[in-house]
């Protein structure tokens, strides 16, 4: 039967894997839903290539996994407003979500994770960057581990990076109050309420300071953490083409895509699944 087994191809030694053999047009299931769930725990970041879907599969497929929530200062499809569209057009120069970053990391419960299908592409360029957190973390010293294990950080929708690359989106597509900040404190290491394991929990796209200290006081270890957590090792890079999708972890991954084909269109559809308050 179609979709009873698939293979799980590693992209590199710390994060992503391709999953080989299912056709998501086609009926799933319950049983291999659960093992893509298992694929994602053990890799963080799963890609799908070649799929052929409507937004209507796209949510379907998405809502097997968990409750869909809205991204919430774009306006989402006229017909499907739990689908953002990402978009980045010929005469554009940022690119929605360019930075290092876990998406809305500045909303109380930020989303457990988020599918991206890819719909229209650039002849070249435009691949996603990931990084893995809970490696992050384990490579820092002993000692910043216990200096970083009881602090909590402010992450909010203002910082000016990540606020750029919102910019072209918000003009035709704003919705009501998204000029409001959206701010919240999380703690800097979070564990993973499935795996256990223990995760890096700031980013440079919305993480400002540390609670009760200063921008200023923070920036030192902070800019330390944003450079540590994407070294190249803890990476991978994924080449879209029509039809590929990643569904990944924004727990305990973070992501950057790649703003090098101007000039290009690019366009992607973005589905998140709710999460818990991080603790
Ligand atoms: C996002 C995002 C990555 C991409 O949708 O959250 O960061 O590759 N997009 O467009
Ligand atoms: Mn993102």
């Amino acid at each position: 039967m179609a979709n009873d087994t698939f293979t799980i191809a590693p992209m590199s030694g710390a994060i992503g894997a391709e999953i080989l053999g299912i056709d998501l047009a086609a009926p799933i299931s319950d049983q291999t839903i659960a093992e893509i769930r298992k694929a994602q725990n053990d890799n963080l970041v799963i890609f799908f290539r070649d799929q052929d879907i409507t937004p209507a599969q796209h949510l379907g497929f998405a809502q097997r996994f968990g409750e869909v929530v809205e991204y919430p200062l774009v306006k989402g499809l006229d017909d499907y407003p739990q689908i953002a569209p990402v978009i980045k057009l010929e005469h554009e120069t940022v690119n929605f979500g360019g930075v290092w970053h876990s998406d809305t990391a500045y909303l109380p419960a930020p989303p457990k994770s988020t599918m991206l299908v890819a719909r229209e592409l650039p002849p070249y360029g435009g691949d996603t960057l990931f990084s893995n957190m809970y490696l992050a973390y384990e490579t820092l010293s002993d000692g910043m581990k216990s200096l970083l294990d009881g602090l909590r950080a402010v992450n909010s929708t203002k910082k000016a990076d990540a606020s750029a690359t919102r910019e072209d989106r918000l003009k035709t597509g704003a919705k009501e109050g998204s000029d409001d900040e959206i701010a919240s404190a999380h703690p800097v290491v979070r564990t993973h309420p499935e795996t256990g394991r223990k995760i890096l929990y700031v980013n440079a796209g919305h993480t400002t300071r540390f609670d009760n200290m200063t921008e200023a006081e923070s920036a030192p270890i902070l800019n330390y953490l944003f450079a540590h957590q994407i070294r190249p090792e803890f990476t991978c890079r994924f080449r879209w083409h029509p039809g590929s999708i990643a569904f990944w972890d924004n727990r305990a991954a973070q992501h950057n895509p790649i703003n090098d084909y101007h000039g290009h269109k690019r366009v992607m559809h973005r589905i998140t699944l709710a999460g818990e308050v991080p603790s």
